[in-house]
């Protein structure tokens, strides 16, 4: 039987409005690869993000990598990871035809896309394609143990999941050029000191922290929350002048919606909005 690659469980948001609001966690699911993204991990997560932009249930997507089960009698305890990176082993005797197709129609880029709120939770190692998954979320929840890097230019190559460009606009060009080139791993600390990660917790709390996180944003109107996420990635791709005149569009064209007059009319009478998503 063949292993499901990836692991998606729909949680209940409890008193979301509009009810029935979930947060879907996917695990990659490969941990005696290290979580590595092989051409199936794509595939699903490919799937995984058609199924969570149809479904309204789904307010945010949380993304983990598997524990490592518990090593066999006289064997090494593998290491936690959510994601050592792409399958190197499908990489070898590729030529640049082989494989454009797959880097054409890749997953990263379908989650950067997704127009919910993402929230990457890093346990353990995120290399290479791993680290440009969790730079493809909105968020980066990480454990203390995290340690991220982009350790292509050891195999002769560099980033192809979008990491050279998401790096340089996360962290700035001169510490996206020093990951790149020297392949050196950042560990948490120093991961929330240059804003790859957005928080740190001890490994134990990791999962709290993360959907704490998650289930606030699940909590705000799902219509609001895709234009803010929509406005804010503006930033990434205009001009200053134009993106601030694309957040004046869509801040303007909220005051046609009912979840704002929900919203505002909830904080003037003191009690909790009940969104109704539009
Ligand atoms: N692709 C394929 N398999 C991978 C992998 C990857 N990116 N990363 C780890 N694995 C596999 C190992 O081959 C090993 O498999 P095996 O037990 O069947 O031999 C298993 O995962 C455990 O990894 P191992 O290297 O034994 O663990 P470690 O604790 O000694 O080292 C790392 C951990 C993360 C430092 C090391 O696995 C590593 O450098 N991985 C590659 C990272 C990388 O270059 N990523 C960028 C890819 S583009």
């Amino acid at each position: 039987m063949s292993q499901e690659v990836l692991l998606v469980e729909n949680v209940p948001v409890e008193g979301s409005s509009p009810a029935g609001g979930v947060i879907s966690v996917w695990t990659l699911n490969r941990p005696e690869k290290l979580n590595a993204l092989n051409s199936a991990s794509h595939e699903a997560l490919r799937q995984a993000c058609a199924d969570a932009e149809a479904d309204d249930a789904v307010r945010v997507v949380v993304i983990r990598g598997a524990a490592p089960p518990p090593a066999p009698e006289g064997k090494r305890q593998k290491p936690a990871a959510f994601a050592a990176g792409a399958d190197i082993s499908e990489f070898a005797g590729k030529n640049s035809d082989d494989v454009r197709p797959f880097f054409e129609n890749n997953a990263w880029e379908r989650v950067w896309n997704l127009s919910k709120p993402t929230i990457a939770m890093v346990d353990g190692f995120a290399l290479g394609g791993g680290t440009e998954l969790a730079l493809s979320c909105d968020l980066r929840i990480a454990s203390t143990r995290a340690k991220f890097g982009t350790p292509e230019i050891n195999l002769g190559l560099i980033p192809g999941g979008g990491g050279t460009q998401r790096l340089a606009g996360l962290l700035g060009y001169g510490k996206a050029m020093e990951m790149v080139m020297t392949g050196d791993m950042v560990g948490a600390d120093e991961a929330l000191r240059l804003g790859l990660a957005n928080d740190v917790v001890e490994p134990g709390e990791l999962e709290a922290r993360a959907m704490k996180m998650a289930e606030t944003i699940a909590r705000k109107s799902p219509y609001t929350i895709k234009v803010a996420k929509r406005a804010v990635r503006a930033a990434l791709d205009l001009p200053l002048t134009e993106g601030i005149l694309a957040e004046r569009s869509e801040f303007v064209a909220l005051f046609d919606t009912e979840d704002k007059e929900i919203g505002v009319q909830a904080f003037l009478e003191r009690k909790d909005a009940e969104w109704v998503g539009n």
